[in-house]
């Protein structure tokens, strides 16, 4: 058994109790968790949620005001007992989202630097930059500057030069936040198979939930300098956590029911919907329709009825928003049809139990 202050050699990273202050104003609250050999942990969150500072303190770039953090069984800073060993010594390779390329060197140059600071040879150090070039595709760039190179290129160099000397954990803040959408959905797919090839753990930065799930084994979900839930995309998607987890992962769209006479209602429509059998005292709850909790019926054939408001082709089929009928305040859910809807189309819904999401109602208010 190993000791409780000792961080646990099984974990590639593991963080207890790291609490961070910038002055007197709390960023960060109580992180803890532990990453496998060999897996991918996603930060996401919203901007100022504190990921950046999360990721600077694993990569040694600041000190924890409380707790601590340990790195393949060894502590790399211990605010207890005053433990720090400095980034350059943790063993990490990291990217960031301006790239961070020293403008007057190659891109040859730029990827070998972090073999010359570990002294490693020219023959040697030639041989590796040229197969980290190969491992982004950049093969035939070694000579060129990178104002030279487009953005992901930049990019690729940042990604080599995180590599090149060989780290077990590679840290990405938001590498892909500069480049347009085509570029990031290729390159995102692109740095799920290197860190795969190579057996590496990540941490990667990212306030994109798309992106998270794409490259993530686990993602944790940030808000206000918590972890509000650490899981896997299936399970975020599966079982949010809370309401406003949900709504950040825009897995669909939510409304008021109300339980009345023996039934839950969707408030506003009398619509009665399959719900909990534990009812809370104030008989009301939010609940959320995942877009696969719906599928589309002629008028007057599902659950409910509503007008098309909005569709959107979307290769795979249309992206419906739906006014639904009622005398409250309008009810609007989301779904993907592969038949084609226009808006101003009336449409019936099925409501597939398994696809509704409860939660308690105070939660709505943020
Ligand atoms: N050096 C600093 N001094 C004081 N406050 C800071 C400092 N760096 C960050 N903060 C504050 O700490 C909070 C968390 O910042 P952080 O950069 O970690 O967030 P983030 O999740 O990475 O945001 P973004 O998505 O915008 O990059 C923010 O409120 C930020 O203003
Ligand atoms: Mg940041």
């Amino acid at each position: 058994m190993h000791s409780p202050n000792q961080p646990n050699p099984a974990f590639a990273i593991d963080v207890r109790g790291l609490d961070q202050f910038y002055g007197e104003t709390p960023v960060l609250r109580g992180i803890d968790f532990r990453l496998d050999r060999g897996r991918t942990l996603a930060l996401l969150g919203p901007s100022g949620c504190g990921k950046t500072t999360l990721l600077r303190l694993i990569a040694g770039l600041l000190p924890p005001t409380r707790g601590s953090i340990g790195i393949d069984g060894k502590a790399m800073a211990d605010a207890a007992t005053g433990a720090f060993v400095p980034p350059e010594r943790r063993g990490l390779g990291m990217v960031f989202q301006d790239y961070a390329l020293w403008p007057h060197m190659s891109v040859a140059e730029n990827v070998g630097f972090p073999l010359e600071m570990l002294r490693i040879g020219k023959q040697e150090r030639t041989r590796r930059v040229l197969a980290a070039l190969a491992r982004v595709s950049l093969e035939g760039l070694a000579g060129r500057r990178p104002s030279d190179l487009s953005g992901d290129q930049q990019q690729r160099v940042a990604i080599a030069r995180a590599i090149v000397a060989e780290p077990r954990i590679v840290l990405f803040d938001e590498p892909l936040s500069n480049l347009d959408r085509e570029l990031r959905e290729s390159l995102v797919g692109e740095i799920a198979r290197l860190v795969s090839s190579l057996g590496l753990t990540a941490v990667y930065v990212t306030h994109d939930h798309s992106e998270a799930f794409t490259l993530a084994d686990e993602v944790a979900v940030m808000q206000g300098g918590e972890i509000a839930q650490l899981a896997s995309p299936q399970k975020l998607v599966e079982a949010p956590a809370s309401l406003a987890i949900a709504e950040f992962l825009k897995l669909g769209a939510s409304a008021d029911a109300i339980w009345q006479d023996g039934l839950w209602r969707l408030a506003g429509t009398g619509i009665v919907i399959p719900g909990p059998s534990d009812i809370p005292a104030s008989r009301v709850m939010r609940v959320m329709f995942a877009r696969k909790a719906l599928r589309a019926a002629p008028p007057g054939e599902g659950t409910m009825d509503g007008t098309v408001t909005q569709a959107q082709f979307r290769g795979e089929g249309y992206a419906l928003s739906i006014g639904l009928d009622g005398a409250g305040p309008p009810v609007s859910v989301q779904m993907m049809s592969e038949a084609r809807y226009r808006a101003g189309d009336r449409i019936g819904l099925v409501v597939e139990p398994n696809g509704l999401r409860w939660f308690a109602a105070e939660e709505s208010q943020q």
